[in-house]
């Protein structure tokens, strides 16, 4: 999708599809809507005064031009009214402008900076989150289509910006909205490849040759050196899709007070491995790379957003499957921090991986680590496919991703690690099981996580629901969501 500035007024340029809106039920004096009115002959005004258009979000009306101007199409969305506008409005309407240009195959559409005169967020902002809702709704996952390009997808988009001043911070929210946009596509695209083409080796590759990214792989060889038991043996029953753990380093060009390490869940298939999940929940399970798909979908775009502090990226990359070679139930692994973990369930695979990539990461001495992690359906049954559990043990950390979070339209809900529930993990043989107790899987699994962290501030989110999108959802199509892109770069983008 390429993008343009177009600095001359909507009634002067030629488009497929013109995109204004309108809230609280009337047309404002300054507004596009207004001036486009008066070429219209107050079709705009009748329009919405017989059908009592207010201007709610999820509104609009597709309306022909009829030659009165040299757009072929114009399209009234609402904006809502001022008191309940933020970036997600953007966003919705990015989409309902996507689907309203494929409904009428228009290939090149032009828009307003939507909710930018409200002055609750900056045009700057506003921009972003209208470039971020383009680009995925947009998105279409097309590899295995014989037709590899769908034909409706929009091609271009002129943004108007007619007054100067506000130029600079309209282009700059244009490329960084791209850089994020583009970023949660990848993400998409990693999770949707099915587990047949998406090898932990495939997704080392994803994560090689990056743009200000020095990229480091450790092959099973190395891993077993690094001493990563507790990850070693999840790959055990892989023989010809090996493990490969990737590390990611961005430094920022001046100097960063921050370090921040971002840990990806990349089990590139869960089947349970000798646990064996049955098959209705192994149906999606190519996605419990998503966290993984995150991070390198982050850092794939990290020397665009350029933000001031240093970046590490960590995957421990692998299949989870049953084999005679596979760990057994009952097995006991020594992780790399020296504790030892007693398997009783191969389907808690992903906190084994965690656990050494965690403890890994505490070797750079990050200020900051977070993870993210497909984690447990009980984060699914508790919170649903909408918000992912948020823990930690810092809740000044939490507190601002749940922010951040807010801006970037991803809800998260923090939840608790209380002591009480350690016990859980208590094993008779082992310095700790790998599965707590019939409740509270969530907490139990963050418990679990925490063993690894040291002291560093860390939190870790549970994306086991918002990961997938079961249903098309706005701006997201059924499949891998990519979610937890845009929170992130916000949230390093902010200093973190
Ligand atoms: N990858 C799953 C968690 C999951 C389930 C993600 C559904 C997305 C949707 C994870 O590895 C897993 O299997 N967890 C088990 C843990 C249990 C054995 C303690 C679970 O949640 O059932
Ligand atoms: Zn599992
Ligand atoms: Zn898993």
């Amino acid at each position: 999708m390429k993008l343009s500035i177009e600095n001359r007024s909507p009634v002067l340029v030629k488009t497929d599809l013109l995109v204004i809106n309108i809230h609280d039920g009337k047309i404002d004096p300054h507004s596009f809507a207004h001036t486009i009115d008066q070429r219209l002959k107050g079709r705009l005004k009748s329009l919405i005064q017989r059908e009592k258009f207010k201007g709610s979000v999820g509104q609009s009306r597709l309306i022909n031009t009829e030659g009165l101007i040299p757009a072929i199409n114009l399209l009234l969305v609402g904006l809502g009214p001022k008191k309940n506008f933020n970036l997600e409005v953007i966003r919705k309407i990015a989409a309902i402008m996507q689907k309203t240009a494929q409904s009428i195959h228009a290939r090149h559409i032009t828009t307003a900076v939507h909710g930018g005169h409200l002055d609750v967020h900056s045009k700057g902002e506003c921009t972003q989150a209208l470039v971020e809702g383009l680009f995925m709704a947009n998105y279409s996952f097309t590899r295995y289509k014989k037709k590899s390009k769908e034909l409706t997808e929009i091609e271009a988009v002129a943004i108007l910006c007619p007054e100067k001043k506000y130029l600079s911070e309209v282009r700059k929210g244009m490329a960084i909205g791209s850089a994020i946009g583009r970023a949660v596509c990848l993400a998409r695209d990693l999770i949707n490849t099915p587990a047949k083409d998406m090898a932990p080796l495939d997704l080392a590759k994803a994560a090689r040759g990056l743009k200000g990214v020095r990229t480091r792989l450790f092959h099973r060889a190395e891993i077993a050196k690094m001493k990563m038991g507790a990850y070693l043996g999840v790959a055990q029953g892989s023989r010809h899709r090996p493990p490969v753990f990737i590390e990611m380093h961005y430094r920022p060009a001046g100097k960063s007070k921050k370090c921040v390490a971002l840990i990806g869940k990349g089990v590139t298939f869960d089947s349970g491995g000798l646990s064996l999940k049955p098959a209705k929940f192994m149906e999606t399970m190519k996605d419990d790379m998503s966290g993984a798909a995150t991070v390198i979908a982050l850092m794939s775009v990290i020397a665009e957003l350029k933000p001031a502090v240093e970046v590490y990226g960590f995957v421990a990359a692998t299949d989870n499957m049953p084999d005679a070679e596979a760990q057994c139930p009952g097995d006991v692994v020594t992780a790399m921090n020296g504790k030892t973990i007693e398997v009783l369930n191969t389907d808690a695979e992903g906190r084994l991986t965690l656990a050494d990539a965690l403890h890994y990461a505490m070797r750079k001495k990050p200020h900051i680590t977070i993870d993210i992690a497909t984690l447990t359906g009980a984060c699914l049954v508790a919170l649903g496919n909408r918000i992912s559990g948020i823990m930690g043990n810092d809740d000044a950390l939490i507190k601002k991703l749940i922010d951040q979070g807010e801006h970037a339209g991803e809800k998260m809900w923090q939840l608790p690690l209380p002591k009480e529930y350690k016990g859980e993990l208590k094993s008779p043989i082992a310095d700790l099981k790998n599965v707590g107790g019939a409740y509270a899987g969530t907490l139990t699994a963050g418990l679990f996580l925490q063993e690894f962290v040291g002291k560093t501030k860390w939190a870790h989110v549970d994306i086991a629901g918002p990961s997938w999108a079961e249903s098309p959802r706005s701006y997201e199509p059924i499949g891998g969501t990519g979610c937890m892109v845009r929170t992130l770069a916000y949230f390093l983008m902010s200093g973190a």
